[in-house]
């Protein structure tokens, strides 16, 4: 598939602060790609670089294969005549004009008809579903409104890509949940490119194509479609980035592998691909079966929490510990209510491997 976004070897610094060093990124024509990282990695300096506001220290960027920045040859062409409808992290929507005049601004820049002004407005307005309220002020509108003012603004000039920075941040889970289908919905209906950043893994699995996991120095640690990175993720840290995990330290000894400073030697579901002394076990709660026949590794029940619908039990393991939720029902009926104190067995339906030596990358778990 044709790429409509490029960068080579992208490098960004403010002062001494390297942001970016050497970014390779392609973004396929029509796809939604997100880019997820925690905070401060270099996501909206990105978005930025892409839509022109910043320029590179070096590298190359494209877009629909004309060169828009090129430290080399000093490049530059600027941003309005990228091409691109832009969501920035802050959304500024224009407070002194009202949800119309918004939404028409990017248009009277082109200096479009006014007619055609007028069409396009109300069939944008239409389609984020703000019809009755496009006579009014941002003041007068809820987060979620404004929020739908700026993807109109952004989609009205019919671009080809969209750069969406967290443009869903300040909405409550709800209106969240609502929106990033919308998002997705307009992506697919007008065929548009969608580069999405954000620092929420479930948003990122629910929208993407594909997704790119930064890490904390701006670097791109695995590229891949939501499944690859969620069950094949590249190193503990995208591992770890991709949500709620449990980890074991594992120590091998010729062929076998022990849990902890333990000597309980389990069927590991499968081993670790690779050499290492120490390693790492990551484990999702639904990965974990908990059970009182001796099957699997032996632990003790540390704490028992009743959380309504669910049992939260954390466990121990020859001195290592890891939490694992059961519904309570199940709990019940198949009589897996476990007191403190009290002995279980651990089985996995899946686990990751990882050297341990990533650990001190990765800090503490
Ligand atoms: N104009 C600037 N001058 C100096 N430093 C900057 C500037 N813009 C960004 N930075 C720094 O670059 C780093 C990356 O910033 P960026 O805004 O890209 O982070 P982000 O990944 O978007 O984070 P968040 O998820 O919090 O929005 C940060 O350490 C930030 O302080
Ligand atoms: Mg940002």
């Amino acid at each position: 598939m044709q790429d409509i976004i490029k960068l080579e070897g992208v490098c960004k610094a403010y002062g001494d602060h390297q942001v970016l060093k050497d970014l390779d990124l392609s973004i396929r024509k029509g796809e939604c790609f997100t880019m997820l990282g925690p905070s401060g990695c270099g996501k909206t300096v990105t978005i930025r670089l892409i839509a022109g506001h910043e320029v590179p220290d070096s590298g190359k960027i494209e877009i629909d294969d004309t060169v828009v920045a090129d430290s080399s040859t000093g490049a530059y062409i600027p941003p309005e005549r990228r091409g691109l409808g832009i969501v920035f992290q802050d959304y500024a929507v224009w407070p002194h004009m009202t949800v119309t005049q918004n939404i028409a601004y990017p248009l009277k820049m082109e200096k479009r008809p006014k007619a055609e002004i007028d069409k396009l407005v109300k069939a944008m307005i239409a389609t984020v579903g703000m019809e009755g309220l496009d006579k009014r002020l941002p003041s007068e509108l809820s987060g979620g409104q404004q929020q739908r003012v700026a993807l109109a603004r952004a989609l009205v000039a019919d671009p080809s890509v969209m750069l969406l920075d967290e443009p869903l941040s300040n909405l409550d889970a709800n209106l969240r949940e609502e929106m990033r289908f919308e998002i997705k919905a307009l992506q697919q209906r007008f065929g548009i490119t969608v580069l999405y950043v954000t620092h929420d893994q479930e948003v990122a699995l629910a929208i993407s194509d594909r997704i790119a996991i930064m890490d904390a120095n701006g670097r791109i640690r695995q590229t891949g479609t939501p499944y690859e990175i969620f069950e094949k993720p590249a190193d503990l840290f995208v591992f770890k980035f991709m949500g709620i995990a449990n980890f074991l330290a594992v120590r091998s000894e010729g062929d076998k592998y022990y849990v902890g400073t333990g000597t309980q030697e389990v069927p590991w579901p499968e081993g670790p691909a690779g050499t290492a002394e120490k390693w790492v076990v990551g484990f999702r709660p639904s990965d974990v079966e908990i059970g009182r026949e001796a099957k699997g590794l032996k632990g003790v029940i540390k704490r028992a929490n009743f959380l309504g619908s669910t049992m939260d039990y954390a466990i121990e393991i020859d001195g290592e510990h890891l939490r694992t939720e059961l519904v309570a029902h199940k709990a019940i009926s198949q009589d897996l209510m476990f007191q403190e104190g009290e002995e279980c067995y651990i089985t996995f339906k899946a686990l990751h491997w990882f050297d341990a030596k990533q650990l001190e990358e990765v800090g503490e778990l």
